[in-house]
């Protein structure tokens, strides 16, 4: 029987232990509890943490090493870092082993100078079954004037995955400040736009394409 029929009582009262509470719905602008009729087997609830509980802030200083021919900074080492600054938001939501599913189109629209702190900080924007997306925020910090320039901003796609490889679910994400939800909001017009891609591709890898 769909869950909804079997939802005959609902309050905003405290219920007896016996009855357990299934969702938690808005409606007219008050939350109310729904309960089962009938003792249910338990159904484990999905946990959920807040944005701010994962967000991830690094930096390092451009040296020498970090070169390309010309004398600018990489782009290889900003994208390496920006992987595993955003994989640390991921990791720190899931608390299991994540892999890179994509990262989005990157473009750098100046160049990072060696002497500059890149700084670059993650926060996770958005949460489906077992993905997440995670945006991060790269600035250039001039040592010596304490000026700081946005060099570029990437969106990397992480999936929480079993000793196996396999999917596995991760909390869901609490988006709480006006930042929050419009990035979460944004996220979800990407994850959708990234989706016809894939299909698209599959159709055309079917076609021989
Ligand atoms: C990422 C990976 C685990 C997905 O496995 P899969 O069997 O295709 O999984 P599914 O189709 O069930 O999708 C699982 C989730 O991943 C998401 N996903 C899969 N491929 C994706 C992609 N290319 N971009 C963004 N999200 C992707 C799906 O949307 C789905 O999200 P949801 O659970 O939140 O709804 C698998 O493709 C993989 O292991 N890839 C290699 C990852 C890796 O090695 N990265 C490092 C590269 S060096």
């Amino acid at each position: 029987m769909p869950i909804g029929e079997r939802l005959l009582t609902h309050s905003t009262k405290q219920q007896p232990m016996a009855k357990r509470p299934v969702s938690r719905l808005a409606q007219g602008g008050a939350h109310r509890q729904f309960f089962l009729s009938s003792p249910a087997p338990a159904l484990p609830m999905r946990q959920s943490k807040r944005v701010s509980e994962s967000q991830h802030e690094t930096s390092e200083l451009m040296m020498p090493e970090h070169a390309n021919n010309l004398g600018h900074v990489f782009g290889g080492v900003i994208l390496s870092m920006m992987d595993k600054c955003a994989a640390i938001a991921a990791l720190r939501h899931s608390r299991t082993n994540v892999v890179t599913a994509s990262i989005d189109r990157v473009d750098f629209r100046e160049p990072i100078h060696l002497g500059d702190l890149v700084v670059m900080q993650a926060s996770v924007n958005y949460v489906g079954r077992s993905s997440m997306e995670v945006g991060v925020r790269v600035e250039a910090e001039d040592l010596m004037t304490g000026n700081r320039r946005h060099t570029n901003s990437c969106y990397l796609t992480f999936v929480a995955v079993d000793r196996n490889g396999r999917p596995i679910e991760v909390p869901e994400l609490i988006p709480e400040t006006e930042d929050e939800l419009r990035r979460a909001a944004a996220a979800i017009q990407r994850r959708r736009r990234r989706l016809e891609e894939r299909e698209a591709e599959e159709q055309g890898r079917n076609d021989g394409v």
